[in-house]
């Protein structure tokens, strides 16, 4: 096994003298690192490698310092995190357990309580499972056709509508399969004004309704037949589309789309859930069972403001913010109100900030994903950039290089070209 590694960011060195005295006697020795301009520490994780534990000194006891925490933590679950303070911070408990800190001390220490935590912080690693949110750690069901370990599943909501919840749907389900070679299915459970279908310019033999109807109550038949009844895009993703009337939708209850998800995950590595704006109780019913909740709001005040409203119902019905992600999409300049009030207003932070852009309309029209009609575009490079984190660390370095050397990305499967009819 290799050493540990072991990054401190503090703004002195004594806390990493503490660090390195406490573990020095360990075997295999760890290595330990320092970083004393916590504003540095993610350019510090990037030229560096990756690290096993990190220990956040005093100098992060703030609001801002958490919150940078919390945002590293996202993007790199595995990295166990030990907070540091000299006296409690001004901020919210959530705030701190945002962090992921999987333990925080008091200075000054007692004999043996830094030493402690570290060999904990240590033996956890060494045992730890993946993260579910992160891709690298879904199931490969090859073919999609034999379950292994369900797949992960990724929700897609907003308060209002025309916030980009199908777009998004349509490109991470793309994103997903292109980049992993692995299978993925797009669930439109906007069962009312389902619009996956059409934006992708197909025709559904068949939908959720008409799966749920030959099913007939019995799990283990949805299970065996949900396959015959979707539809696949081009691209190499499959849909199972939103029911083809109204009437249908409301026959529909949220325990059927428990069902449907549960059938759905058996078959694909990773299913992306598109949903109505609206918190009714077939939405809850997929946050339920999502690993990860994307929240939509566009740059616009009646949405932003719903968006708070939707956070805080959702806080007010007991569902873990954890799992949750804002997007912010169409953000243009010179609209009265920007970017940067907005995140200031949302202090957890947005994964993705996209802009408008015309390629999308450009996409839609030829029924493809923008990220394949036009993957070097900025809007489809901020998407991989925004949800990079969901693709394992070798596709990552692959898609950095490919980019590097200005070659378009086909890493496993080519970008089907366009078509105009
Ligand atoms: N970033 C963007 N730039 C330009 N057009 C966009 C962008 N995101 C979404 N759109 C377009 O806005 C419209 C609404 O998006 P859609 O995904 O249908 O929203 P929702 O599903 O949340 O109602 C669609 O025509 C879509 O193509
Ligand atoms: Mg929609």
């Amino acid at each position: 096994m290799r050493n540990p590694r072991i990054l401190v960011v503090d703004r002195d060195e004594t806390l990493a003298e503490a660090v390195r005295e406490a573990v020095g006697e360990n075997r295999p020795t760890p290595e330990v690192h320092i970083c004393t301009k916590p504003a540095a520490v993610e350019d510090v994780l990037t030229e560096e490698g990756p690290f096993d534990i990190l220990v956040a000194g005093p100098g992060l006891a703030t609001r801002a310092g958490l919150a940078r925490l919390a945002e590293l933590h996202d993007v790199r679950p595995d990295m166990g995190v030990v907070l540091v303070f000299s006296r409690r911070p001004n901020a919210a408990l959530r705030d701190i357990v945002r962090t992921g800190a999987v333990d925080i001390l008091q200075l000054p220490f007692a004999d043996g309580v830094l030493r402690g935590a570290l060999d904990r912080v240590i033996e956890m690693n060494q045992t730890r499972t993946p993260v579910p949110a992160n891709v690298t750690g879904a199931s490969s069901n090859g073919n999609g056709s034999g379950p292994k370990e369900p797949g992960l599943v990724f929700t897609m909501s907003s308060a209002t509508g025309g916030c980009g919840k199908t777009f998004l749907a349509t490109n991470l389900a793309y994103m997903l399969s292109h980049y992993t070679g692995k299978q993925a299915c797009v669930i439109d459970l906007d069962l009312q004004f389902g619009e996956v279908s059409t934006a992708l310019r197909l025709r559904p033999k068949y939908t959720i309704f008409d799966a749920l109807e030959k099913a007939d109550n019995e799990d283990a038949d949805l299970d065996a037949h949900i396959e015959d009844y979707l539809v696949k895009h081009e691209s190499g993703f499959s849909i199972l589309a939103a029911p083809r009337d109204p009437s249908e939708a409301d026959r529909i209850e949220p325990t059927d789309v428990a069902r449907v998800i549960r059938a759905v995950r058996n078959h694909f590595d990773y299913v992306v859930v598109d949903t109505p704006a609206a918190l009714t109780e077939v939405v809850l019913a997929a946050f339920d069972m999502s690993d990860v909740v994307y929240t939509m709001a566009t740059l616009d005040l009646p949405s932003v403001r719903n968006m708070g409203v939707f956070l805080g119902t959702l806080e007010r019905l007991k569902i873990s913010s954890e799992n949750i992600r804002l997007i912010l999409n169409k953000a243009e300049r010179d609209v009265g109100i920007d970017v940067d009030q907005v995140t200031k207003l949302f202090t957890q932070g947005f994964k993705a900030v996209l802009p408008y852009a015309k390629e999308v309309s450009r996409s839609i029209n030829v029924g493809m994903p923008v990220m394949a009609s036009s993957p070097g575009s900025e809007i489809s490079q901020l998407m991989l950039a925004g949800f990079k984190d969901l693709l394992s660390e070798s596709v990552q370095n692959e898609i950095a290089t490919e980019a590097s050397s200005h070659r378009r990305f086909r890493l496993f499967r080519r970008a089907p070209a366009l078509t105009t009819t």
